[in-house]
């Protein structure tokens, strides 16, 4: 590989298109901006200096971008005044070696394509990543003399009706001998159709001085493609999702249909891992072997382990999920719900930052907030955990193998000793003792005698 290497992202751009006040590379696909995928791929490279050329909504974007960015240097560029400008922008910070130029917008390259177009620039040559479409228009489009050799590239709007008839054209991508980019960036002009200073016009200045031009082609056209309207944002979403949904398949997870699955993020599974339709998955989500997910689910930063099964509708996040546990259908596990093994949570049960021990079941309409639960205890249907006094939140604490009434109301700071029992629509305000029945509702009483109104007849 050519060292030192330079990697320069043009981001300055504002993406009219997009009808947006977001600025264009932070719109995102699988969940990450645009220009992070372009800089993991940037980042794959290991590039000795990795410059982001920034402009419209600069702060927004470097906010986006601030944390854990250490390696990223910033080159601003007040006014759009062309691909060379902004390239110009990042000159300054520039070390030798190879200078490759990236998009903001363009975010699915492949790592190996820019290897390849690396590769190609050996001995101080200039490489240009083209492509051939059926229709380039739009497009710079390169052109070559009888013999093949680049010559320039010129853009849609300055170009001859022979050169627009072209087929080859620039993806945008190139890389670039720093040594001499100081000199041609001077000499650019602004004198074309859009008064701009174009990046293209470095390969006329190129072959002019006697460098080698290489050209390199991505394996998949997408690899080149922009985004400039959500038309394109939507399509390379779902190329994006395709080729993640391809890679999992191929590692051997079962994905009922691969064009119904999201992922957001990372997914590491075990062994014969079965994902129903219309799942997303989101942040860091492992499953461990013999996992199945229902469909509709939704799981962002989860860990199931070996043998659980999610049933459909579930949404799940922060949360742990033991061996063997059956979750849902409807179940909500939110932020720091941790259940050990052969748990099961079931329909309309929401559970936060609580801990419930192995085997213990709470499987109907519950909330489960501020608790720990204890081994083989049973929650009855309709047990809300009162955790909340309007300022405060109490913990609320069921010791192992205590069996809680149906329709209680465990008014925290409270503790349900082991064994214990309460009463069908008890409010525990008070801590029930370690094997005794407690039951706190108000008696049932008949009224003997009692007469019920009646309307009056006429
Ligand atoms: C550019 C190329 C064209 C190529 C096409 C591929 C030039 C002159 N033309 O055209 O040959 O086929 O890309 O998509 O380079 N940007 C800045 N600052 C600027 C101008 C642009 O940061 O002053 C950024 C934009 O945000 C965008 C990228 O550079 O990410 C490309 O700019 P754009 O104006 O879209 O270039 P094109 O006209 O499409
Ligand atoms: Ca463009």
């Amino acid at each position: 590989m050519t060292h030192p290497l330079n990697v320069v992202v043009l981001a300055a751009g504002q993406g009219k298109r997009m009808y947006s006040k977001l600025p264009k590379v932070l719109h995102q696909i699988a969940g990450k901006p645009l220009v992070g995928h372009v800089l993991d791929t940037a980042r794959a490279l290991q590039p000795s200096k990795l410059v982001v050329v920034h402009g419209h909504g600069g702060e927004q974007v470097q906010a986006a971008l601030a944390s854990g960015q250490s390696d990223l240097a910033w080159a601003h560029q007040a006014q759009q005044l062309g691909t060379g400008h902004a390239l110009a922008q990042a000159l300054p910070q520039l070390e030798g070696g190879v200078t490759l130029m990236l998009y903001g917008d363009v975010p699915l390259t492949r790592v190996s394509t820019l290897q390849a177009l690396l590769a190609a620039v050996e001995g101080g040559k200039l490489g240009i990543l083209t492509d051939v479409l059926d229709d380039a228009t739009g497009y710079g489009r390169i052109v070559r003399n009888a013999a093949g050799e680049v010559l320039a590239i010129v853009e849609q709007k300055d170009a001859t009706p022979e050169q627009a008839a072209i087929r080859e054209m620039n993806t945008g991508i190139l890389a670039l001998p720093t040594e001499r980019l100081a000199g041609w960036l001077a000499e650019l002009k602004n004198d074309n159709a859009q008064g701009e200073y174009y990046a293209t016009d470095l390969i006329a200045l190129a072959v002019r001085d006697g460098v080698a031009v290489a050209t390199v082609q991505p394996q998949d056209h997408w690899e080149a493609e922009g985004i400039n309207n959500k038309v394109q944002l939507a399509a390379l979403e779902r190329i994006f999702q395709q080729q993640q949904a391809q890679a999992l398949l191929t590692a051997g997870i079962t994905l009922r249909d691969p064009a119904r699955f999201e992922l957001r993020g990372t997914l590491a599974h075990g062994m014969d891992v079965i994902v129903d339709v219309n799942c997303v998955f989101e942040g860091q989500v492992v499953l461990g072997h013999d996992v199945s997910i229902g469909a509709n689910c939704v799981l962002k930063n989860v860990t199931v382990a070996d043998g659980a099964v999610i049933h459909p509708f579930c949404h799940l996040e922060d949360a742990v999920i033991g061996a063997g546990s059956l979750i849902g259908p409807y179940a909500r596990l939110r932020p720091g719900a941790e259940l050990s093994e052969n748990v099961h949570v079931g329909n309309f049960v929401e559970v936060k930052k609580s801990v419930i021990g192995v085997g213990s079941k709470v499987n109907h309409l519950s909330y489960i907030g501020d608790t720990t639960i204890g081994c083989d205890v049973n929650v009855g249907a309709g047990t809300i955990t009162c955790n909340y006094d309007g300022v405060n939140k109490f913990r609320t604490v069921i010791e192992d193998e205590a069996r809680i009434g149906s329709n209680n109301c465990l008014v925290a700071p409270v503790t349900i000793g082991a064994r214990a029992t309460t009463g069908a629509g008890s409010v525990i305000g008070k801590n029930a003792p370690a094997g005794e029945l407690t039951v706190a509702r108000a008696k049932q009483v008949t009224i003997p005698g009692w007469q019920r109104p009646e309307k009056p007849t006429k």
